[in-house]
This record gives structure tokens, C-alpha cells and sequence, in this order.
């Protein structure tokens, strides 16, 4: 191995630049580079083309397991030592990885105990990637070991910049039910409630008469004929959580003991897991990275992408992040697979840096010629350098470097929203008053709005202060615990103005109705109460208009219009009954006619608005901007549709906006100061073309 310096380390202590990886001080630009799917002669023409394209940071070795321990216990490590020779002598930093997504073929052979198992009972396949049991010993002895192995013989590379354990944790094999899975979730059960009868209690066993007298009689929830109770399948959500996050941890602890100063990633999915509480992840990693792959066939699919990077850094507690995936063009794996248009790859590249990414990476470097994922776009596509999507790769690489002055500058938001993996998990297990209740889709549809009307989101976890922000929205917190309940309660009757969705504050952890009536946990914070639920048919609508009846326990009149147009609901409604709350809009029709179907209450400085009805991101609009008004908020002037407004702040007073035309036409923003890519000034207005970015230091 070589010992010259690495060219791109920097000083670890470089002052005021403290960014996700110490010895790569810049931004990260590159991808998943899996050479080993090559002979080794293209590798010299893969390291021209990448100094060609800017890149500096590669991640390698993902699925490499097998390659590297072709027989169990013994190693080869001939290829990646040459290829992070290679690297490093051509300036490109390492991010290498631990290859326990795939184990080798020997060990499936070897472990049948440790296969996969579905819901069913069915022991799935190999062949494939992820198919072993999270909770398997075997499997944690082997991927110990490998992760040592590599450990200790990369430490030292000077090429090494970041460790990137296994690959997407949870990605397909988030829950298995085997019998070591059964046996572990006996363990964690047990570790949790520490005595049966706290466990009956918790799970409600007394119901169906489901009572164990015996740890060795509780199993996952496995398919039954009707269904399982939902304590018990939140558990085993949380447990199988835990148990990717304990393997994580495994690997981690000998990474760091083996390769001090060098921190360890794995890429996380967020906001598109469902099955991986990540904030308990959030404080385990060295650096927060995250994959993100477009939603092609949505229209206006940058504003998920933009909801997933505010996620991402709410994870990362603020701090800068990497975008450790996404793809130049097309995946392979979506139903219709699009192709991004041209300017988009950079367009979705800047979103992610706007919103605090500090490195754009993709996946992959080369497109495979053989495997599942040969259909998928790359930085170098199976056309080669006479493409376009080479040609956007080039003039991105060449551009990113002048956009330095954003790392380590925060990105300012205005409101914050709640975000709850368990709340997400609860409402939609079987059996709820609608099959129409979706977590992700209201978050998609407030987020939305709030994107339109030129706010910048912080996402928060539920107990966490709130105190930093004018307006906290929550489009869906059905699983609320008194903590959660607490803290809301504690935000508004400081001043806050807060924003609650349907079907929330409903149940407490495990999944039992608060009692009282509902919302049981924000029934006194939204001064109202819930008498039943009225899930609408299957494209029924309800209309809502001004509140006009004064009901008992209401006093309309105080509180600003939301304006008087009509807007209509689908979904859901409720018959709600104010308990100090005023009514602000009522329905018109529908089961729910003359009842309040959005409300306001006081509480000591501060307002709880509940809105009881789905609206969709343009029927939110009155009802938000009623809220804005309440909170002193006021959504930035100029800002066209479809334009994405991004505002940071350096630690020495520097100010920048980031302002993104995802529109067809030019549009030009109020806005002064000067460009950082071309170095022009702008005095009081910006052109934008269709489709263009600008990065303003402003
Ligand atoms: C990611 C995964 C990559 C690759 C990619 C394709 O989820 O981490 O290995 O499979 O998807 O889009």
C-alpha cells in the first residue's frame, strides 16, 4: 500500500470548517463505485474519467463480501488494496464499506437458520441481496469479522475518508419471523417490561383472551387469520428496529476501535422507510447520510425530494449531511422508469445541497452490464462520454467547487413539522375507522403546501422543544404520548401557534385510546373534543364555509377569516364539539353539516388550530395562511410557483439563497447579491431561466 499524503486530506481541525468528513474538506462529489464487476484494465479508464468529471469521493466494496472471504475465513484482499492504491494516487478519497448486505453464498449454505423468513412462515430465497435474518448470531459473528478484517487492514489508507457500514439497513429485510427472530423478540420483550403481567397490561391481553403465562408462548405477529394485536405488532416494529440498529452498532464499535478519527455513515432511506425509527439512529452515526431516489412519474416530484432533505437534516440534528445516492437519470426499478430532462440531475443535485447536503453522490459510478440493476442510469452511462448525462456530470463536477462558501452555513426554516416513525407505524396498522388514513400522504400534502408558499421546514420529533419556531404544523400524530402532549401543550401556552391534523393524540404508545374521549391527548390543547368519527365513501366530498352557528362551548368572532370561499374535504370528517375552541369553518354538507370543521383555541399566549377534514395542498392554503397570520408569519414576497426559495447563514453573518426554477419559463426574484458560480452582481432583481439555479451570496 502506498504512504504518500493523501492529496485531498485537509487538517481534521480545520477552523471553522468542521464538516461531515474531516479529512475530505470540501464537497463530496461521486458515487458507488463497484469496480470488481470490471476487468481490471478498465479501472485506469474509470480514474481518467472521474478526475475528468471532479470527482473526489468514491464509496467501494458494498457488495463485496463474498469477493473478499471467498471461503469462510479466508481473505483476499489483492483487488481493493490495488483499487485504493488507485484512488488515492489519483486524489480521490475512500468512503469503504462493510459488505454485510450480501452475505456470501457459503454462509447461506452454511446457516440455513439464518434465512429470511416472511410474515408467512415462508423462508425467502438468496440470489438476491439482504436475504438473511437482522437477528441471526451467526450472521453477527460473520459480519464481525469481516468488518474487523477490513478494519484492520484499511485503518491506516490514505485513502479511507468515511466508513459506510453495510448498505441501507432494513431495506428488505426489515422483519423477519423466524424462530431466532421469535426467540430475540422474546429477549427485547423481556428487556422492555422486565415482568409478563406489565407485558399483558401494555398489550391489552385480556382482549380476545390473549393472555401468556409463559415468555415461550409469545410470538411475532405472524399471518393469522384475523388481526394481530397491535401492541404487539408495534413492538415487534420497535424490536426489529433495534435489532438493525444493534448490528449497526456492532460494526461500528470495532470501526472505531480499529480506525480511530475515521467516521462511520451507513446510508440511511428517510422518509421513505417506513420501518426504521430513525431518530434513535440519529446519534449512533458519525455523519447522517441518506439516499434519495425521485418519485418520476409525480408531478412536481421536487418538492418530495425537498421534503426528504429537511428530514434528513431534522436527523442530523442540523448539521450538515451527505447525500450519499441518487441517480443521474432513470432507476430501474419503478414501475415506469423516467428518464430526468435535461438540467434536472443538476437541479435535483442543488436541491439536496440547498437543504444541507455537502456531498452529491450517486448511484453508480459506471452502469453494470450485467446484474438487476443494469437498466439503471450512472455518472458514466452504457453510451459512455458522447451522452448527455455525461456531459451534465462533467459541468456539475466543474461547478460544485465554487459553491464551497455554503458548507457549514445553516439552513434557516420558518416552521417546524412534526415527524413520528411510530405514529406513522400505528395509524396504519389493520383495522382504523378508514383505509383512506395515510401518514406519508398528509405529510406529502402540508409539507406541500408550506413549500408553496415559500417556507422552509424543520422537522422534529414530537418530544423535542419547539421553542425556536413560530409555527408547528402536525398533519398526523395519531400515536401521541403524554411527553408529546406535554410539550405541545407547553409550545402554544408560551406563544406558539400550533396546527393539528385528524385522527391525532388518539392512542398512547401502545396503541390504547387515551381515555376521556378524543383526542384524548390534545382534547384540552385544541379546547374541543371529538364525538365520532365520519370516514367519508370512497370519493365522497364534503363542503366547508364559513363558521356561522354559535355552539355551545364556541364563541366565533374573534378570530381572523380564513376567507370565505368554499373548500371542500374528502375522507374524513367528525363530528367535533369546541370546549373553548372557536369554530373558524364549517360543513356545509355531508354527515357533518352546521358542525365546526376547523377551529382555534387560546391557550395562555399562544393558538391550536385543528383542522378536521382532509384538504389538499391548494385547500390548505386560506387554512394555513390564517395560521401564518396568528404566528406573525409571512411567507416571502416574489416567489413564483413552482420557484424553490432556499435561505442559509454562516456563522460570520454571510447570507445566501439558493433560489431554484423548476418552471418552464424564466421568472425573475427580488433578491440582490452576487452569483457564486458566475460572479455577477444582482441589484434588486434576478432573472432565472426556466429550469436554472442560482446561489446568491447575499
Ligand atoms: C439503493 C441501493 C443501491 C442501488 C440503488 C438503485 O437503494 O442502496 O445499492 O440498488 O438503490 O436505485
Amino acid at each position: 500500500m502506498s504512504q504518500t499524503p493523501h492529496l485531498v486530506v485537509a487538517a481534521a481541525d480545520a477552523p471553522g470548517r468542521a464538516g461531515p468528513l474531516p479529512r475530505l474538506d470540501r464537497l463530496a462529489y461521486g458515487g458507488d463505485y463497484n469496480p470488481e464487476q470490471w476487468p481490471e484494465h478498465v479501472w485506469a479508464e474509470d480514474v481518467e474519467l472521474m478526475r475528468t468529471a471532479g470527482v473526489n469521493l468514491v464509496s467501494v466494496g458494498i457488495f463485496s463480501w463474498a469477493l473478499l472471504e471467498p471461503a469462510e475465513g479466508s481473505f483476499e484482499f489483492g483487488w481493493l488494496d490495488r483499487l485504493l492504491d488507485l484512488m488515492h494516487e489519483a486524489g480521490i478519497a475512500v468512503d469503504l464499506a462493510t459488505p454485510t448486505a450480501v452475505p456470501p453464498a457459503w454462509f447461506r449454505r452454511r446457516h440455513p437458520e439464518a434465512r429470511l423468513v416472511d410474515r408467512h412462515g415462508t423462508t425467502l430465497g438468496g440470489g438476491a441481496r439482504q436475504s438473511f435474518c437482522p437477528s441471526s448470531p451467526a450472521y453477527g459473528e460473520a459480519s464481525a469479522r469481516i468488518t474487523e478484517q477490513l478494519a484492520r487492514r484499511y485503518a491506516d489508507h490514505p485513502a479511507l475518508v468515511l466508513w459506510h457500514s453495510h448498505n441501507e439497513y432494513g431495506g428488505v429485510n426489515a422483519l423477519c419471523y423466524c424462530d431466532t427472530s421469535a426467540a430475540a423478540f422474546r429477549d427485547w420483550l423481556r428487556d422492555r417490561y422486565g415482568e409478563l403481567a406489565r407485558l399483558n397490561d401494555a398489550w391489552g391481553t385480556t382482549f380476545w383472551g390473549q393472555r401468556y403465562g409463559d415468555w415461550a408462548e409469545i410470538e411475532p405477529p405472524l399471518a393469522a387469520p384475523t388481526a394481530v394485536n397491535p401492541a404487539q405488532q408495534l413492538d415487534f416494529l420497535r424490536f426489529s428496529s433495534d435489532t438493525h440498529l444493534a448490528n449497526f452498532r456492532r460494526e461500528r464499535d470495532i470501526l472505531h476501535r480499529l480506525s480511530p478519527g475515521v467516521p462511520v455513515t451507513t446510508n440511511f432511506m428517510l422518509a421513505n422507510c417506513k420501518t426504521i425509527d430513525y431518530w434513535r439512529w440519529a446519534d449512533e452515526v458519525d455523519v447522517v447520510s441518506n439516499d434519495h431516489y425521485l418519485r418520476a412519474e409525480e408531478p412536481d416530484n421536487h418538492i418530495e425530494l425537498a421534503m426528504c432533505a429537511d428530514l434528513t437534516r431534522a436527523v442530523a440534528s442540523g448539521r450538515p449531511w451527505l447525500l450519499m445516492e441518487h441517480s443521474t437519470s432513470a432507476v430501474n426499478w419503478q414501475p415506469r422508469n423516467l428518464a430526468k430532462r435535461p438540467g434536472e440531475l443538476r437541479r435535483n443535485s442543488l436541491g439536496h445541497l440547498a437543504r444541507g447536503a455537502e456531498s452529491v453522490l450517486f448511484f453508480q459510478w459506471r452502469a453494470a452490464r450485467f446484474g438487476a440493476e443494469k437498466f439503471h442510469s450512472a455518472m458514466l452511462p452504457h453510451g459512455g462520454t458522447d451522452t448527455r448525462v455525461w456531459r451534465e456530470v462533467v459541468a456539475l463536477g466543474a461547478e460544485l467547487p465554487r459553491l464551497e462558501p455554503l458548507r457549514g452555513t445553516r439552513v434557516l426554516a420558518d416552521v417546524a413539522m412534526l415527524w413520528d416513525w411510530e405514529s406513522w407505524w400505528g395509524l396504519e396498522l389493520d383495522w382504523r375507522p378508514s383505509v383512506d388514513l395515510d401518514y406519508r400522504e398528509r405529510m406529502a400534502a402540508y409539507y406541500e403546501r408550506l413549500w408553496r408558499d415559500g417556507l422552509t421546514v424543520d422537522f422534529a420529533h414530537p418530544e423535542r422543544p419547539l421553542d425556536d419556531y413560530r409555527l408547528v404544523v402536525v398533519p398526523s400524530l395519531y400515536l401521541t404520548t403524554p411527553a408529546a402532549a406535554e410539550n405541545l401543550r407547553r409550545y402554544v401556552a408560551g406563544g406558539g401557534t400550533l396546527l393539528v391534523s385528524y385522527f391525532s393524540g388518539i392512542v398512547d404508545g401502545n396503541d390504547a385510546i387515551h381515555p376521556g374521549g378524543f383526542p384524548g391527548a390534545l382534547r384540552d390543547l385544541l379546547g374541543l373534543t371529538v364525538e365520532e368519527f365520519l370516514p367519508l365513501r370512497a370519493g365522497e366530498t364534503v363542503r366547508l364555509g364559513p363558521a356561522t352557528a354559535d355552539l355551545p362551548g364556541s364563541s366565533v368572532g374573534s378570530t381572523p377569516p380564513v376567507g370565505s370561499e368554499s373548500l371542500v374535504g374528502d375522507v374524513w370528517a367528525e363530528v367535533v364539539s369546541p370546549r373553548g375552541a372557536e369554530p373558524v369553518l364549517s360543513y356545509s354538507d355531508g354527515p357533518a353539516a352546521g358542525r365546526p370543521a376547523v377551529t382555534r383555541h387560546t391557550l395562555g399566549a399562544g393558538h391550536a388550530w385543528y383542522v378536521s377534514t382532509r384538504l389538499d395542498a391548494a385547500g390548505l392554503a386560506p387554512v394555513l395562511g390564517a395560521a401564518y397570520r396568528d404566528a406573525g408569519l409571512v411567507p416571502p414576497d416574489g416567489a413564483a410557483d413552482g420557484v424553490e426559495l432556499v435561505r442559509r447563514a454562516g456563522a460570520d453573518g454571510s447570507r445566501f439563497l439558493i433560489a431554484l426554477n423548476h418552471t418552464d419559463r424564466e421568472v425573475e426574484l427580488p433578491a440582490t447579491g452576487v452569483d457564486l458560480v458566475h460572479g455577477t452582481r444582482h441589484d434588486g432583481v434576478v432573472r432565472l431561466p426556466a429550469g436554472d439555479v442560482r446561489v446568491l451570496r447575499t
